[in-house]
């Protein structure tokens, strides 16, 4: 299990941004906007690490690192890799926007995200453990993308994402389906 990504909810996901490329070098990944059956919006920034993913193995590679670019062939895998990082906000009155209201107006850490090699048994075994409920019955899928989430952990606060993926570590309609799905949260 490696950690893939920890999903901030915030105030101005500019300004957050910003702090995470000016202090581990993050670059914004992919940005785009969710619209819900009300027609209030959550707007999202998906920020990517300087390393890359090791084309054989799936796993990281060091290429640029505080913005120091490395040559080639020195590029060794990574196994321990950072995790890409989700960042979202919403006006007042939004699903996001309310849940940053709810906590201070600051916001914070709504989940963080493991990848395993097999999400559905993954999601058996906390199950038949009993160290987690989850917000749905079976895995969410989209191309090259499987996730599920839990319910806020008793034993830790946190909404736990099982994800396994060959690309993105998201894609719209499942970050809607689960903003909706967290609405009472
Ligand atoms: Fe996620």
């Amino acid at each position: 299990m490696r950690l893939d990504h920890i999903a901030y909810r915030v105030k101005d996901r500019y300004k957050t941004t910003k702090f995470f490329e000016d202090t581990l070098g993050y670059t914004i990944g992919t940005e785009f906007q969710i619209e819900f059956d009300d027609e209030s919006k959550a707007n999202c920034l998906a920020l990517v690490p300087p390393e890359v993913r090791h084309p054989q193995t799936n796993h990281w590679t060091h290429k640029v690192l505080m913005g120091v670019q490395r040559e080639e062939e020195s590029i060794k895998p990574e196994y321990h890799a950072p995790p890409e990082i989700f960042i979202s906000s919403g006006p007042v009155g939004s699903i996001v926007g309310d849940w940053v209201a709810a906590r201070g107006g600051i916001g914070g850490i709504h989940h963080i995200a493991y990848q395993c090699d097999n999400v559905a048994d993954t999601m058996k075994e906390w199950k038949e453990a009993g160290y987690a409920e989850f917000l749905s019955d079976e895995p969410m899928t989209c191309p090259g993308l499987t996730q599920v989430f839990t319910k806020p952990s008793e034993l830790t606060g946190v909404i736990y994402e099982l994800i396994s993926r060959k690309d993105k570590g998201f894609c719209v309609d499942n970050v809607k389906q689960l903003m909706n799905s967290t609405k009472e949260l």
